[in-house]
């Protein structure tokens, strides 16, 4: 898997002094969670955890709670009709006991993971064979797990009871029957219905508030609602996170708890260079781990898996990044947005500059559509190095970047700079977008020249199609024969203020 891009490693590793504003941070999530009134926790799964020592050390370092991401669920355990294995969970239990973690269990009742020696189409048999597998786990992980997700995806995406295995054998019972059933068997559990795509409003999260508000109204012991929060960061690449903010609230009124209890986010399809995709990616994560900060009912979060080396979107989906750590399990820009979020700061991709556009070490990857650039001593209005062109042929001459790795669909850019033309000249800064649609051109900001410093800054909301060929910032303007300098160029994230 490629490398991280060195913009961001400065954040993990120092490297390009220049833009490094930020030491290394390796503080354990789980500490500036402690800090935050916040429980953070990952899927864990059993391989990595026995044979990768990089996976266990940041499993161990970084978590409050850990998920078995499969080693509680029906057909993983009962395998064998009769024969229950439960090695791989007793392994994941002593590995959390002896760092101070707790367990998530998932999941009693799944409609994708019961056992094929289950006689499905006999109601009796399938409704035996679940509560006997129901009491063994329960009896086996008493003390243990903390909190299990009973049920696991009864809902459509319309909002409606699915048309499960479970509901077709068993009816709409076999839910509440579910949830007395395991606080019977451990009293001491939360219990927790899980589902995905209910974290912001739409006819399923609706289902889920029906769901809930029928449990509730039959006196069922459900304590919590775990929102998976498998994010698809699709060509908008923008969450919604007002309408998740409002879901979460009237989820909260009724009571329960609240966990984003399956946090991922894919961005592999979304256009543009890989370092803008993920932080399409960190501006996403930092957004779901606010929005549970600021709501009270609101108290872990959990993200499935720990490295896109292990990823089940990879496996099931498709190549993808979506986790906090890399395949090489470096960190990537969504864990330092975790930071930030914990630490109740804004979002770091909002004023870290994606390059060096001070010429104090070069011309940092700058270079001329046309003429000739080189980076002056001094001229600045603060007596800085400066980029000039000269010798311009065309008026679309100018300096000019490749934003291409940076720059993805989905994010908002403020891109800032610096510029000294002569009195009267037009100056325009400029985006050449080369992509699947063609080529095309986005004005980013103009202005007229003062003959004196002057700035040319604008934000761009970028709406490319994958394959993305190129995207170059550039200054142009001024006619030919006309000098164009040009320091102090700054690109962050748009943020949204507030
Ligand atoms: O370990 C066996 C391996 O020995 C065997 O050769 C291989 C052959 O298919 O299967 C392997 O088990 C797979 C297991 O993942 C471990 O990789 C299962 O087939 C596969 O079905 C299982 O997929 C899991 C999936 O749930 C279904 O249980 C994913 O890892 C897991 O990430 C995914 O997680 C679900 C949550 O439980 C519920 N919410 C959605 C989430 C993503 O789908």
């Amino acid at each position: 898997m490629r490398r991280l891009w060195c913009v961001w490693t400065l954040w993990a590793t120092g490297c390009g002094q220049a833009l490094g504003k930020r030491a290394p941070d390796d503080v354990p999530l789980r500490a500036l969670a402690d800090k935050a009134g916040l429980v953070v926790g990952a899927a864990v799964s059993w391989e990595p955890l026995q044979q990768d020592p990089g996976y266990a050390a940041l499993a161990a370092r970084h978590f409050h709670v850990l998920t078995p991401e499969n080693a509680l669920k029906w057909a993983p355990i009962e395998h064998t009709e009769g024969a229950r294995d439960t090695r791989r969970i007793d392994d994941i239990a002593r590995f959390a006991a002896r760092n101070g973690q707790s367990l998530r269990g998932h999941t009693l009742v799944w409609d994708l993971e019961i056992p094929s020696w289950v006689d499905t189409a006999d109601a009796h048999a399938l409704d035996a064979a679940l509560v006997s597998h129901m009491r063994a786990t329960l009896s086996e992980n008493r003390g243990r797990v903390g909190v299990w997700d009973v049920v696991n995806e009864a809902l459509a995406d319309d909002g409606q009871r699915a048309p499960t295995v479970l509901h077709n054998a068993l009816g709409e019972p076999h839910i509440a029957q579910a949830f007395r059933l395991a606080r019977a068997e451990d009293p001491d559990a939360k219990l927790f219905y899980n589902d995905y795509g209910v974290l912001w409003p739409g006819p399923k999260a609706d289902g889920l508030l029906r769901l809930v508000d029928s449990l509730q109204a039959q006196d069922v012991p459900i304590d919590g609602v775990g929102l998976q929060s498998h994010v698809h960061l699709v060509p908008e690449g923008r969450l919604d996170h007002a309408g998740i903010r409002a879901n979460l609230k009237r989820l909260g009124e009724r009571g329960l708890e609240l966990h984003l209890s399956e946090v991922d986010v894919r961005v592999a399809d979304l256009a543009g260079g890989h370092t803008g995709r993920l932080l399409a990616q960190a501006q996403a994560v930092y957004g779901l781990v606010d929005a549970c900060l600021d709501e009270p009912a609101c108290t872990t979060v959990t993200f499935w898996g720990i490295s896109d080396r292990y990823s089940w979107v990879d496996r099931t989906i498709g190549p993808d990044d979506p986790l906090l750590w890399d395949d090489d399990l470096v960190p990537k820009p969504a864990l330092f947005a975790v930071q930030d979020a914990l630490r109740g700061k804004p979002w770091r991709g909002c004023s870290d500059s994606l390059l060096d556009g001070s010429f104090e070490a070069g011309a940092a990857g700058f270079s001329s559509t046309g003429g000739r650039a080189s980076v002056e001593r001094g001229g600045t209005s603060e007596g800085r190095h400066r980029l000039v062109v000269t010798d311009r042929t065309e008026a679309w001459h100018g300096p000019q970047v490749d934003a291409s790795e940076w720059l993805a669909e989905g994010l908002d850019y403020r891109i800032s700079a610096k510029v000294k033309v002569p009195k009267g000249a037009p100056v325009n800064a400029t985006l050449r977008i080369e992509d699947a649609a063609g080529t095309r051109y986005v004005s980013v900001a103009a202005a007229q020249g003062t003959g004196a410093w002057q700035a040319l800054s604008g934000v761009v909301a970028l709406d490319l199609h994958a394959p993305v060929g190129s995207v170059h910032w550039y200054v142009e303007g001024p006619p030919p024969g006309q000098d164009i300098e040009l320091d102090g160029v700054v690109a962050t994230v748009a943020c949204p203020s507030g």
